[in-house]
């Protein structure tokens, strides 16, 4: 491997993007498995799925093995310039917390939360006493 390892665009990898002509980045670096396609025990779609993107989860959660790992270093071309991937967008929870989809008042919720048992209650109630009558 060189000293200096080739440092290459996002952009650039995008561009190889298919079965005949395939690069992935991981962890950083930029793979060329063109010549791994057909052999890749997972399948050439897989593959294929993990290119336009930083592809490290997707290989991480198969969980390749030690002689995966060390069949990469066969297909390594460069490293990928970072400035240049896409930044992940991170998700953001909604603000409004709990769930209240209809803007309900928050207190109107909670009154009802206690006067809605004690109705229950005092129907029970009555209808015992209704029927005690009886
Ligand atoms: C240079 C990159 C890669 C190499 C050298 C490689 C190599 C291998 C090897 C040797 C196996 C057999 C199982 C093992 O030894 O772990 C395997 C399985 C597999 N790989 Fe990869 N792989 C690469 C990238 C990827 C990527 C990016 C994905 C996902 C998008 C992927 C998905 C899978 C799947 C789904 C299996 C099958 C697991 C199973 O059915 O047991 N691989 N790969």
């Amino acid at each position: 491997m060189a000293s200096d390892p080739k440092l290459l665009a996002f952009e650039e990898v995008n561009n190889h993007n298919k079965t005949k002509d395939c690069w992935l980045i991981i962890s950083g670096k930029v793979y060329d498995v063109t010549p791994f396609m057909d052999d890749h025990p997972g399948g050439d779609e897989v593959l294929l799925s993990a290119t336009g993107k930083d592809a490290t989860n997707d290989f991480e959660d198969v969980g390749h093995s030690d002689s995966a790992r060390e069949m990469m270093e066969k297909y390594y071309i460069g490293e990928v310039d970072q400035s240049t991937v896409p930044l992940k967008r991170n998700y953001t929870p909604p603000q409004q917390a709990p769930y209240n989809p209809d803007k309900t008042p928050d207190f109107v919720i909670k009154i009802l939360q206690i006067l809605v048992p004690l109705l229950i209650l005092g129907l029970a109630f009555a209808v015992r006493q209704y029927t005690k009558e009886k």
